[in-house]
């Protein structure tokens, strides 16, 4: 098992208070796993915006599949970058809106650039990249 250090924090006693609350409500047993838990999602997302290495990101969307041209426009752009784009969920979620979460994988700044171009699509209404890595090295 690799070495454990312990190091010290100071902080306001309000803020650690707030993050008390926080990790409770998620779960967490101890501050040292939530704060493990912080660190990592603080390294992957630096490797994800840094790295020239493959990588996999998801991109989650909400449209009205009723918008003129806007569900042929979306699909368009999946054919468009289909070596990016490896899998695409497909949720009817009432009878205008549609959420699609597609799962890419790229260097990073080609997954953001297919995520940027399919987000600017007129009539998206609310959409988010959530960038993950393949986690090396974070055990
Ligand atoms: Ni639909």
């Amino acid at each position: 098992m690799e070495e454990l250090v312990r190091f010290g924090v100071s902080i306001s006693a309000q803020l650690l208070e707030q993050f008390d609350r926080l990790i409770s409500r998620k779960g967490y047993v101890n501050r040292s796993e939530a704060i493990r838990d912080l660190i990592r999602k603080h390294l992957v997302e630096h490797e994800w915006e840094q790295g020239d290495k493959e990588t996999l990101g998801t991109l989650t969307l909400v449209y009205n599949h009723h918008v003129r041209d806007l569900p042929d426009r979306l699909e368009d752009l999946q054919h468009d970058h289909y070596h990016r784009i490896i899998s695409t969920m497909h949720v009817h979620v009432d009878e205008q809106n549609c959420l699609e979460v597609m799962v890419l994988r790229g260097r990073p700044a080609e997954i953001r650039a297919v995520s940027d171009s399919i987000l600017n699509v007129k009539g998206v209404k609310h959409g988010q990249l959530v960038m993950t890595s393949k986690g090396q090295g974070l055990d």
